[in-house]
């Protein structure tokens, strides 16, 4: 877990601000849910045998005798609310999104943390496949106006009840004879989940995977076309992607569409965001039929390749006000103020320094001007600027400040 401080924090909010402009222009209107929620609202959604249920929640009993969970994602608990606000009774699609932290007791190392933020949406109501490729390519767009580049999309369609079952039993078939090259992590998943051994990181599973069966092959009519119009969709709407069958993701509650956005300039931790689609949790939350997509952007890796890409202008005080004198002290709180209402950032000067000090502190702030004011000043109704940057400087009127500012800033 970590602090999050200026200057960094700056470019948080640009990533924020820069979603939540495209998400609002495909629609997509922000909810914001608890942060810990009852742990059976994850237990059944994320599945009771995935590593985030297993061994990575952050559970707790509370006062009440209520076994209580930090969020490890955002799905389970915005599908916890569509079914319990009755969200389902609206016209669909109905479009969220959300941002905040997410907890998971993993181990932490670089890009993986225990507390960390997402940014996610959620689509309901529409089983797609037009629907998949608008919030993908909506990824994208969300993607590029961030400014992240080299990016892969990886995509995927992992079937539905109907023929997941029959692509199981062949992975079992496939992996009964090589057990002993697993790790023990996937002879775990071979009993509970034998599709989680299709992405295990672990050397000897990736060698032992060679030459088994691809998802891809073994899809039903229904889910075949679904993912074929998926893709030219995508096509359709310029989206460059890889069909990647070994992606099959750690969350149980996905039905065909799945996708995983990567980048190479990452380490291990290579994704920057994921998701899929999820047709049956809401009637497994005691809803109605409702299929439903989504994905979540993890901030922290994004944030990580965006400091190591481009460099980055952070704000600083437009002006920095120093007074000389006691009456000009006073005057410059007053002027400061009336700056600020119109939404100059504005600092204000200790006149118990030194000008010298006080111009000191304005470089420190990097601040764009400086308004010096003094008690001649004050008298005549007018002060002196002078600019950081190239050390030009004036006099101006006390009542021509604003459009002074205004002018040196369009
Ligand atoms: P997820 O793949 O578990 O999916 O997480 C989505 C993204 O969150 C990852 O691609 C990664 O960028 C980030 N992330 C996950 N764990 C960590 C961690 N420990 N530290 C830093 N970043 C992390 C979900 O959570 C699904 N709820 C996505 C979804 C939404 N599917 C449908 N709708």
């Amino acid at each position: 877990m970590q602090d999050i401080l200026p200057p960094d924090i700056y470019i948080w909010q640009k990533v924020e601000a820069a979603a939540r402009e495209v998400f609002s222009s495909y629609g997509f209107q922000e909810v914001r849910t608890p942060v810990a929620e009852s742990t059976n609202v994850f237990t059944r959604s994320i599945g009771e045998n995935t590593d985030i249920v297993e061994k990575e929640m952050y559970t707790f009993t509370d006062k009440g005798d209520r076994s209580i969970s930090l969020r490890p994602e955002g799905t389970a608990s915005v599908v916890r609310c569509y079914v319990e606000k009755n969200l389902h009774t609206l016209p669909s699609p109905q479009k969220f999104y959300y941002t905040g932290p997410m907890f998971r007791y993993e181990r932490p190392q670089s890009g993986r943390f225990r507390q960390f933020y997402q940014l996610g949406v959620e689509a309901f109501g529409d089983p797609g496949p037009r629907i998949d490729a608008e919030v993908i390519s909506m990824l994208r767009h969300c993607l590029e106006r961030i400014g992240l580049k080299e990016i892969i999309f990886n995509v995927n369609s992992i079937g539905c009840p109907e023929c997941r079952p029959v692509y199981r039993g062949k992975l079992i078939e496939f992996f009964a004879g090589s057990l002993d090259r697993l790790c023990p992590d996937c002879n775990r998943r071979y009993l509970t989940n034998p599709l989680r051994i299709l992405d295990c990181k672990v050397e000897r599973c990736v060698d032992a995977r060679q030459g088994a069966p691809k998802v891809t092959d073994y899809l039903c009519e229904g889910c075949k076309t679904h993912f074929n119009s998926l893709l030219s969709f995508l096509e359709l709407l310029g989206v460059s992607y890889v069909v990647n069958p070994d992606m099959v993701r750690g969350l149980d509650y996905y039905t065909r569409t799945t996708f995983e956005v990567t980048s190479k300039n990452l380490g291990a931790q290579n994704a920057v965001a994921a998701g899929g689609r999820y047709d049956r949790l809401v009637k497994e939350f005691g809803g109605p039929e409702a299929p439903a997509i989504g994905f979540a952007m993890g901030m922290e890796r994004i944030i990580e390749l965006l400091k190591s890409s481009a460099s980055h202008d952070f704000p600083n005080p437009d002006v920095f006000i120093a007074a000389i004198g006691e009456l000009a002290a006073r005057e410059s709180l007053v002027v400061a103020d009336r700056l600020r209402t119109k939404g100059f950032w504005v600092e204000v000067g200790d006149a118990e320094n030194s000008l010298k000090s006080q111009m000191r502190r304005a470089d420190r702030l990097s601040s764009k001007y400086v308004f010096i004011i003094g008690d001649e000043e004050l008298k005549a109704g007018r002060l002196k600027w002078k600019k950081l940057s190239d050390s030009s400087q004036g006099e101006i009127s006390m009542f021509e400040i604003t459009d002074f500012l205004r002018q040196q800033s369009s």
